[in-house]
């Protein structure tokens, strides 16, 4: 894993829209989408590249992480409303309407919805954007029995709802109790992996995802076993790794591939 260590949270999103904006002149890129505070800043500086003429989606497929069971299809924190006003039209990244992929989750048969994205996804992402649950889920992959699930319904734990009730009014009771998310074998079958983290609410789980042991405990741990994931964090998010001189180190050496590391 390349572990990139930045001062604040605009310059995690320049790095990271960085990764994007590199891998994104592959034809038919397919794009990794997730939601949340944390991919903002990174989904602004792609808009800033769009509008310079430097970057697009226009050609791309995007795929959501994963989308609420039961929320209105008006409502604006909807993910698939979310990533429409992030990243659709050409005021925005120039993707299309139609190549941005959520799954249903007001569809009748929700567990259908999620097999229909996971089939979508059969031959994995070309890279995949992740930012990290304070307990350290992925997607909705919250700790739990199983590092090797498909998309499917899941059940958000307590501490993601609370902390996802700043979305919702900061009312609990408005957090959806159940979303689909990507599995955690789905998000591992991705090309290459960018996962943004800020902030000391996140410190824990990020020293769990790059240092911890590969646990259920951590989900993110899983990341380990990927072959090329760079996780560009802030200073408060790094606080509680370990050997953070030795991660800079490895970034001043510029090696060309310092994610084999
Ligand atoms: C969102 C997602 C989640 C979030 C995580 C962090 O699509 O999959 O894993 O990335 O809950 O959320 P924020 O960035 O709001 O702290």
């Amino acid at each position: 894993m390349r572990i990139v260590i930045l001062e604040n949270p605009e310059q995690v999103g320049r790095a990271a829209a960085d990764v994007v904006i590199k891998a994104a002149t592959r034809p038919g890129f397919r794009l990794g989408v997730a939601t949340g505070s944390s991919p903002e800043p990174l989904y602004a500086e792609l808009r800033a590249a769009h509008q310079r003429g430097d970057f697009t989606l226009q050609g791309a497929t995007a795929w959501a992480l994963d989308e609420y069971v039961g929320v209105p299809e008006d409502h604006p924190e909807r993910y698939r409303n979310v990533l429409r006003r992030e990243l659709v039209g050409p005021d925005a990244t120039g993707l299309r309407e139609e190549s941005l992929f959520t799954p249903d989750g007001l569809a009748d048969d929700p567990a259908l919805a999620a097999h229909e994205h996971e089939q979508g996804l059969s031959q994995g992402v070309h890279l995949q954007i992740l930012g990290i649950g304070s307990d350290g889920h992925i997607g909705f992959n919250e700790p739990s029995g199983s590092l090797f699930t498909p998309t499917r319904v899941n059940v958000l734990l307590e501490q993601t709802r609370q902390d996802n009730a700043r979305f919702f009014n900061d009312d609990i009771s408005q957090v959806p109790a159940l979303c689909i998310t990507q599995g955690t074998e789905t998000i591992m079958r991705a090309e290459q992996i960018v996962l943004v983290a800020t902030g000391s609410s996140k410190a824990k789980a990020v020293a769990g995802m790059i240092e911890g042991p590969v646990s259920v405990v951590c989900p993110a741990s899983v990341l380990q076993q990927h072959r090329n994931v760079t996780a560009v964090v802030d200073e408060a998010a790094a606080a509680e790794l370990q050997l953070t001189d030795y991660y800079r180190q490895v970034e001043a050496a510029g090696l060309e591939d310092p994610i084999w590391l």
